[in-house]
């Protein structure tokens, strides 16, 4: 019992400070600290341009958690091996901007309580900075990694692209990695599908201030792609953690398979799981996992009259969906970096 309560009480400080560090990651604080002679309160407010009273609090949690240094409580430093990962200047791998999953699910807690008791899901219009969060954890986990890494999982694909061949991204959200492909690969031609309008809208306007002329970008519900989707018009499919919170990824999967060239490929990024709750125990990210699918994936899909099969659907299921949309050939692969996810290359032809 008493390592148990002891537990506890080590949660309650680290969700806590969950929600300092996204706040700090969101003003600048971290930047500002990043580098910087040990400084008062007030110094550090001024040069961040934020009020000195809730600075010194923030302060007061960073310094009681370990991630501020602080001998008198007057002066306080930022290590250079914290700031490595708090800030994202390319140097070392950021990873603070995910702690601002917690605040948008805090956002919507009423209304999943609802759920819990009356069912049906939470919209994504509830979630009013979702693309923002997710375009951020795109960036690092995503476009950091994609040309050097993801691409090559599938043999001949980097020659392909760089030849010239037509792209579809599905879920493409901001579309940072169907534009960073485009920039990369400029003789094929890229389209991007997404539901959301503020996604698509935020996509073009980056597109066209990259002038990039081999890019295009289509508000798009994907719920019947089974039945609307264009035959056989893409050489490669891509879904960058798109598919678990669709409505419909059967549908969905059943229209990727349907415009695809029969010699196509498919890259799928989908959280890397057990379809077993049980076999996940030992995931290193179960809880955090669980927890944003049951708060924003399972839910959104479930407010589009969805299945719901959340984000811990996990390997078999994924590959069961797979199959039954039709593709005869699937490999999945992991990399060793990456322990958020599984990437399957799903062919039409055995
Ligand atoms: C987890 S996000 C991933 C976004 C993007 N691929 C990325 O990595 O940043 C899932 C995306 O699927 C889109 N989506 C959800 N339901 C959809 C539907 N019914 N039709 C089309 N897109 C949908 C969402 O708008 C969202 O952008």
């Amino acid at each position: 019992m008493d390592a148990f309560g002891d537990r506890l009480v080590e949660m309650f400080n680290q969700a806590s400070l969950g929600l300092m560090v996204s706040i700090g990651y969101r003003t600048g604080l971290f930047d500002t600290m990043k580098n910087r002679e040990p400084s008062t309160s007030e110094e550090i407010a001024i040069a961040a341009k934020l009020s000195e009273r809730y600075v010194r609090e923030w302060l007061g949690a960073m310094t009681t958690g370990g991630i501020v240094e602080s001998e008198d409580g007057e002066s306080f430093h930022l290590p250079a091996t914290h700031a490595a990962m708090l800030t994202e200047d390319g140097e070392g791998e950021c990873l603070a901007h995910l702690t601002q999953y917690f605040g948008l699910m805090g956002g919507v807690e009423d209304k999943i309580v609802a759920c819990f008791r009356e069912g049906g899901g939470v919209p994504y219009s509830e979630f009013p900075r979702f693309h923002e969060v997710m375009a951020d954890d795109s960036r690092q986990s995503v476009v950091s990694t994609l040309v050097e890494h993801i691409l090559p999982l599938s043999p001949g694909l980097t020659m392909a692209l760089k030849n010239g061949i037509r792209v579809l991204d599905v879920g493409c959200g901001r579309g940072y990695a169907l534009r960073l492909m485009a920039k990369e690969f400029p003789e094929s031609e890229f389209v991007g599908y997404d539901l959301s309008e503020e996604a698509i809208s935020f996509a073009t306007e980056l597109a066209r201030k990259e002038g990039l002329e081999n890019i295009s970008f289509e508000q798009r519900d994907l719920s019947s792609f089974n039945e609307d989707a264009p035959p056989s018009a893409f050489d490669l499919i891509t879904a960058f953690d798109a598919i678990h919170d669709q409505a419909r990824p059967d549908y969905v999967l059943a229209g990727i398979r349907k415009a695809l060239k029969r010699d196509g490929v498919f890259l799928m990024q989908d959280i890397g799981a057990d379809s077993n709750i049980a076999a996940n125990k030992d995931h290193p990210i179960g809880p955090l996992l669980y927890t944003i699918s049951c708060m924003h994936c399972m839910t959104v899909s479930l407010a589009q009259g969805g299945l719901g099969v959340g984000a811990m659907w996990g390997e078999q299921l994924t590959l069961e969906f797979l199959g039954k949309a039709g593709f005869q050939n699937v490999q999945r692969r992991n990399l060793d970096h990456d322990i958020q996810n599984y990437y399957y290359i799903a062919r039409p032809a055995a």
